[in-house]
């Protein structure tokens, strides 16, 4: 007998085929435990399956500059925070009750290999679905990921007295909260770029930043982890240790078109003066002094995509006075706001 293949029949047989599929998906037999693993040819597959995944999305959707090693300090301490609990660290094994998940968190010392930077960026910013693997907490600090890109492309062969040179934890009896790791314990940053002077601002300003990143209208995956565990006290007396400590107040000093913007404004693009609100005693954050680098990195990112990066959603100014800054006088006002002191770079 033969069977001729008719469109009823066809369309009986998938129908036929999703009812058998649903059937078996209630009656229950499927093993999801984490405990019975993955069989070798379904690790197989899924792994296939991500790794085709990951290269087709990086290749169309990732930065061409993806890594950036300015800033290992900040993107160690929130490895430390963040990732070591289920990737382990150089000298430090990952939580047993996180490594009996199916999959397992790969050894990154192992695994970054395999990986290009690309490739790196869009699991980091991305996360990968069905493993565990979370994605970068705020999608809008792509900054962020490229210094953790770099920082996870040296883990392959980082010794632990490196990463723990890195992290540089302060004892928890002189720093309650783990601040100084990337602060440094003179609030001075440690030298990265990255990271701002904490030293002689407006105490009230940094409780405002610090409130600001745990409810999540300051966007940033690094300090947002850090501040979503304090509580109000430990926020309010951490922001008084900081903001105690000699930093902050060079005076500015420079490029006399900087100059002229920072003290008058540019009138005809409707540039407000700097100093009109960014002097001491006012209730704005202090900036004379500041790190040069993270100046300018703020600046650049108001001036972004309008729905993106830092809008602060609690305060509209900066982003639109931001966005009026001539493009080529960010790094200039920026290095005159820094002043005489070191911090320019
Ligand atoms: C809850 C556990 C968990 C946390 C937290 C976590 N990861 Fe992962 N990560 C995973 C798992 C599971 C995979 C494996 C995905 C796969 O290959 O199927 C993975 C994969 C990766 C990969 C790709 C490596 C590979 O070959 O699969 C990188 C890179 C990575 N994680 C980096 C990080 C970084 C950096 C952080 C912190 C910002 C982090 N992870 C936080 C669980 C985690
Ligand atoms: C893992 C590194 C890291 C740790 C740990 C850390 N910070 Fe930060 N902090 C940063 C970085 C990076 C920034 C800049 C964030 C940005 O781009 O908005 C920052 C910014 C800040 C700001 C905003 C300052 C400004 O001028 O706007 C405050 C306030 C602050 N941190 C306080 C703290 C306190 C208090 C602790 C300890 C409880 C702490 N930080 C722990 C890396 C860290
Ligand atoms: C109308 C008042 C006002 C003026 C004028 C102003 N700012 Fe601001 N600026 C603010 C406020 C408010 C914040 C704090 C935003 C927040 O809540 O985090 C801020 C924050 C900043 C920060 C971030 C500081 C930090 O520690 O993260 C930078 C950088 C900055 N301003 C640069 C400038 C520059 C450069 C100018 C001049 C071109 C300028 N501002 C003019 C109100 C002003």
């Amino acid at each position: 007998m033969t069977i001729r293949i008719t469109w009823k029949r066809a369309l009986a047989t998938v129908l036929g085929l999703a009812l058998l599929g649903m059937g078996v998906a209630w009656s229950g037999v499927i093993n999801l435990a984490a405990s019975s693993g993955h069989w070798a040819i379904t690790d197989w597959f899924l792994h296939w399956t991500m790794r085709n995944s990951v290269r087709t999305h990086a290749a169309f959707t990732a930065p061409k500059d993806p890594a950036d090693a300015t800033g290992l300090v900040s993107a160690a301490g929130h490895f430390a925070n963040s990732c070591a609990i289920c990737h382990g660290a150089p000298g430090q094994k990952p939580a047993p009750v996180m490594q009996a998940a199916t999959p397992p968190a790969p050894d990154l010392s192992v695994n970054a290999r395999e990986w290009t930077d690309k490739q790196l960026f869009w699991i980091l910013q991305h996360g990968v679905k069905y493993t565990g693997m979370p994605a970068w907490a705020v999608q809008d600090r792509p900054d962020e990921v490229r210094r953790m890109v770099a920082f996870v492309r040296r883990l392959p062969g980082m010794s632990a007295a490196q990463y723990r040179a890195l992290v540089a934890e302060a004892s928890p009896a002189i720093d309650p909260d783990n601040c100084t790791g990337c602060h440094g314990k003179d609030g001075r940053g440690r030298g990265a770029p990255d990271i701002p002077i904490l030293g002689g601002q407006s105490p009230e300003y940094l409780l405002a930043a610090l409130k600001g990143y745990a409810n999540g209208t300051r966007s940033s995956a690094v300090m947002q982890q850090v501040a979503m565990r304090m509580d109000p006290v430990q926020m309010e007396a951490a922001a008084r240790r900081f903001a105690a400590m000699p930093g902050l107040g060079a005076k500015p000093a420079g490029d006399p078109a900087a100059a002229q913007i920072v003290e008058r404004g540019l009138p005809d693009k409707q540039l407000p003066a700097c100093v009109s609100c960014h002097t001491p005693g006012k209730p704005y954050p202090v900036l004379a002094g500041q790190r040069a680098s993270y100046i300018a990195a703020r600046l650049r990112h108001w001036q972004g995509d309008k729905n993106i990066v830092d809008a602060r959603k609690s305060h509209a100014t900066m982003p639109v006075i931001a966005r009026r800054i001539p493009k080529d006088m960010i790094d200039p006002i920026a290095r005159y706001l820094a002043g005489d002191t070191g911090a320019r770079r």
